[in-house]
């Protein structure tokens, strides 16, 4: 386990707690208009690890640009795309401890810090972005958002990407052509379980490391989004690409919760605002952005994009489902049972 989030999710956690309250001492005294650092702009921090053209990045861009039309001279968005402040792992810990102020990090990527969001990576529970989105509006909402606070994470809401696909050095038609392989994966307990079903060889690995591993062949397979593949060039350096469809891939777009209770209500309530707002153009964004980044991959000619068949597709869910029940108990079975409504 990276050493920074085994410090959060273990005796961290005693750390957390005392920033906890310093934070809200020191935001509560910001609020109440004592010290000098009340006519100073708040500073939100905003690093991601995708590129400013992908659904995160122009996400992002639209947050900090209504912030500054909104909220001008009282609160500065900074946002670092591309993973140039920090990686994923990072960003989690900063934010836990308020080097970084907001992030938007793939739900994978939380699996260390809650179990309840490894329902998102369970391969074949959702069909499309639409079930993802009436399962995020629904009962589980408000649990999900907040099944973070006590290690310095609170959720404001969720970001789409895509649905994920596979790459690879073979198409992937059947789950046997991927036996044997080296596959790149988020840092997942459940995308680990799901490549060891398939008889591949599971490598967990940082976004920003995952297009020379495929280069020099550190690994052979990846899985992805449309919008990620095109623009990391993943499809520069994969001769296949499977339409799978077979994950989710989504971000919580989470803050510290000290920082966020410390703010002044107006702002606050502006903020959640915007997230709101960003939230429903990014995620009509997304599906666009992907549409358009598969387009442009087969149009580059520099990969194979092969689809599923209806059969090879039953085959592919028959062989990962058995993934769901190593996970159902620590997940939940209410959430799974929810999610599952969602998608039917
Ligand atoms: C990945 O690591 O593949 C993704 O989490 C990257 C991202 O943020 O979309």
């Amino acid at each position: 386990m990276n050493k920074k989030l085994q410090l959060i999710s273990g005796r961290g956690l005693a750390v957390i707690a005392k920033y906890l309250i310093g934070g809200f001492v020191l935001s509560s005294l910001i609020a109440c208009g004592s010290g000098s650092s009340v006519s100073e702009p708040i500073l939100i921090k905003f690093p991601h690890v995708t590129s400013p053209t992908t659904p995160k990045g122009l996400a992002a861009q639209r947050f900090r640009d209504l912030v500054e039309e909104r909220l001008a001279g009282r609160v500065t968005v900074e946002v670092y795309p591309s993973g140039q402040l920090m990686n994923d792992d990072d960003s989690i810990e900063a934010l836990a401890f308020g080097e970084v102020q907001m992030i938007a990090t793939s739900l994978s990527k939380f699996d260390r810090l809650t179990n309840k969001f490894q329902v998102f990576d369970l391969p074949f529970l959702f069909p499309d972005l639409e079930a993802v989105e009436r399962f995020q509006a629904g009962a589980s909402r408000e649990i999900l958002l907040e099944s973070m606070s006590l290690r310095g994470l609170k959720g404001l809401g969720f970001w789409h990407n895509g649905m994920k696909q596979f790459g690879g050095p073979v198409p992937m038609n059947n789950p046997e052509a991927a036996k044997g392989l080296k596959f790149r994966i988020m840092e997942s307990d459940v995308l680990q379980a799901q490549i060891l079903a398939i008889g591949g060889s599971p490598q967990k690995m940082a976004f920003v490391e995952v297009y020379q591993a495929l280069q020099t062949g550190a690994v052979d397979a990846q899985e992805n989004t449309w919008s990620n593949i095109y623009s990391s060039k993943f499809y520069e350096v994969q001769k296949h690409l499977t339409m799978t469809n077979h994950g989710y891939l989504g971000y919580l777009i989470a803050v510290n919760p000290s920082f966020w209770s410390g703010l002044p209500d107006d702002i606050r309530t502006e903020l959640e605002t915007i997230v709101s707002e960003v939230s429903s153009w990014a995620n009509q964004q997304a599906k666009l952005i992907n549409k358009d980044g598969l387009e442009k991959i087969i149009a580059s000619g520099r990969t194979e994009v092969t689809p599923l068949t209806d059969q090879e597709l039953k085959v592919w869910q028959q062989t990962m489902r058995p993934v769901w029940d190593k996970f159902a108990d620590k997940i939940g079975v209410d959430i799974i049972a929810e999610a599952q409504g969602a998608s039917n």
